[in-house]
């Protein structure tokens, strides 16, 4: 049974505020929680409510959200057990009483019901994954690692957001996450000998800037054969574009050129042609419906196409997406939608028409692993969570290693079988 809740403000992983809550139970058990934050967030995203008090971390503080859980959330929730998750979340939307949860905040709402889960996990004696999965929850994601950054994450000119790395040819999860390591290590050496930049982007890649966005993929395919390594066979590549972060006025500016979205196509086909690529997100803007269902038709039986911007978790906009085949696939943020039972029901919302699910972070992250527990307790088969470096990025990577331990014999490495459009 719930019996108190605290919450307060902390920092995330680009020193912004962001929210932290504690919950008590009467038998003992206290849980905690924190919530992420996005750069290049989608517009139809829940209400993330920051302070707008300039004297104050730039107007970026949320003491708001804060005493919102203090004066409106924790009376109400006093009492449930913790184990009323539905219900908890829904006593919480009624709360908001908003589409967006402008007037509680996604962050205030979301650290709650993380907290809840973990707080009913404990009181349970069972890890967050059995807790949330069951007997079923067995499969190890894919981790998708995310070794050089561009757009909104880095300050380089490079346009493509993200450049993953995916080990799919790896017996397990432990095996995966040393080959995207010594990988990324690798890398750093390729550029370094290039003369090329070796700082950090949000996300823990590195940043350089490059002449094209296909030049990364090539140092990309240089440092993965260096670490001995074959590309296609044991390793291939994905994408997260966040096209909309260029687009405007009708048109995507991407290498210095105005394109269509149909030029803009040709451009991933020809590309899918000359690297292993098997997933690419957000690769038109996301207001551009007709343009993803073009692409989605064009590349889909091969390429899963990720929607992030165009779906943000909201079971709303999948369903327009599964109705009008708008892509193959849905990124899941716990914060774009900003509670656990929403995030649950757009991942089953996914599965139930033959999309897959990609677990997600945010570019601003602390550090809590919730997300590492909900990719296997969903069984979605894919996580992004940034570098194999940097501690908010690796310590979702950490956590899977210790629930591939505790599976032990039972636990199954996803590997090729979270991408079956692929054929090396
Ligand atoms: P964000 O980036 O957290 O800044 O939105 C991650 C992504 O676009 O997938
Ligand atoms: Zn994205």
């Amino acid at each position: 049974t719930i019996e108190g809740i605290v919450a307060r403000e902390i920092l995330d992983s680009r020193g912004n505020p962001t929210v932290e809550v504690e919950i008590g139970l009467d038998d003992g058990t206290i849980a905690r929680a924190a919530v992420p934050s996005g750069a290049s967030t989608g517009a139809f995203e829940a209400i993330e409510l920051r302070d707008g008090d300039t004297e104050r971390y730039n107007g970026k503080g949320v003491e708001r959200a804060v005493a919102n859980i203090e004066d409106r959330i924790v009376d109400e929730l006093i009492g449930y057990e913790a184990s009323e998750q539905r219900l908890i979340d829904q006593r919480m939307l009624d709360i908001d009483g908003t589409p967006d949860k402008s007037a509680l905040g996604a962050n205030a709402i979301l650290g709650v019901s993380l907290a809840v889960a973990k707080a009913a996990a404990a009181s349970a004696e069972l890890s967050l994954f059995r807790y949330l999965g069951g007997p079923n929850a067995h499969v190890l994601p894919v981790p998708m690692m995310n070794i050089l950054n561009g757009g909104a994450h880095a300050d380089s000119n490079v346009d493509v957001q993200e450049f993953m790395i995916a080990p799919i040819g790896a017996p397990t999860f432990r095996d995966a996450l040393r080959s995207g390591a010594e990988v990324y290590h690798k890398l750093k050496s390729v550029l370094k000998k290039k003369g090329l930049g070796t700082g950090l982007g949000d996300e823990g890649g590195f940043a350089p800037n490059l002449p094209t966005n296909a030049a990364a993929l090539d140092l990309i395919a240089e440092a993965v054969e260096a670490a001995g390594y074959r590309l296609g066979a044991d390793i291939v590549l994905a994408l997260d574009v966040a096209a909309t972060e260029f687009h405007s006025d009708g048109a995507y500016v991407f290498e210095g050129a105005k394109k269509s979205s149909e030029e803009m196509t040709d451009y991933y086909a020809k590309l899918a042609e000359t690297y292993p690529i098997v997933s690419i997100e957000d690769p038109l803007a996301e207001d551009d419906w007709a343009g993803w269902a073009t692409l989605t038709a064009a590349l889909g039986d091969k390429i899963q196409i990720v929607g992030d911007d165009l779906f943000v978790t909201n079971p709303q906009r999948i369903s327009r997406g599964i109705a009008e085949r708008a892509a193959n696939a849905v990124l899941v943020k716990v914060n774009q939608i900003g509670s656990l039972t929403e995030t649950l029901d757009a991942v089953d919302l996914a599965h139930r028409n033959g999309f897959r699910c990609m677990m997600s972070h945010r570019s601003g992250e602390t550090e809590d692993t919730t997300i590492a527990d909900l990719a296997v307790s969903t069984g979605c088969g894919q996580i992004k969570t940034g570098a194999p470096a940097r501690s908010e990025r690796v310590a979702k990577y950490n956590q899977l290693l210790r629930i591939e331990e505790e599976l032990a014999d039972a636990a199954r490495y996803a590997g090729a079988s979270a991408f079956p459009r692929y054929r090396s």
